[in-house]
């Protein structure tokens, strides 16, 4: 499997920054999600050649990680913490709004590919919840109107 040039040099210097390949693992496997879409089977298999695993240990790592998918997604991934902290302060409601807003439940994605919905573990927020992930961008202090605003403004940049 080719990757593209840039990846290949982040992949090259990611490798430097940890005493063993392995510790590079999580990163690499965002970059290449990020640039292919989700974690095919062959990125499953290009990363584990390079640094040293087996298929199956990358694929552990995979399925324990809500960032991490095995399938391509809606172009902006919600993932709403409903853990203890942000259950105490609202998330459900949040969790239920964000349902009403986007036709969709856990898990799915909107016909039209913009957004994914998912329920998640902490995301270590707890200090300002209830609290969502929107990519690798934080929104805290939820509440439904915030939520709307979050919406919109991911509308907005299409
Ligand atoms: S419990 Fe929601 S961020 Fe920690």
């Amino acid at each position: 499997m080719k990757f593209s040039d840039q990846l290949e040099k982040r992949f090259a210097d990611l490798v430097t920054h940890y005493p063993v390949k392995r510790s590079a693992l999580v990163p690499m496997l965002l970059y290449a999600q990020d640039e292919v879409g989700c974690i095919s089977d062959d990125v499953v298999h290009e990363i584990a050649e390079r640094l040293g695993l087996t298929d199956l240990e990358v694929r552990n790592v995979v399925s324990y990680y809500s960032m991490l998918h095995t399938r391509p997604i809606g172009k902006y991934n919600i993932q709403v913490c409903t853990n203890i902290s942000c259950m105490l302060r609202g998330a459900e409601q949040i969790f239920d709004h964000f349902r009403k807003r986007l036709g969709i439940g856990h898990k799915q994605d909107t016909p039209d590919g913009l957004f994914h919905l998912e329920e998640v573990e902490c995301i270590g927020a707890c200090c300002w919840a209830p609290a969502l992930q929107v990519n690798y961008d934080f929104h805290e202090n939820l509440t439904t109107e915030k939520v709307d605003e979050v919406l919109d403004r991911y509308r907005s940049r299409q």
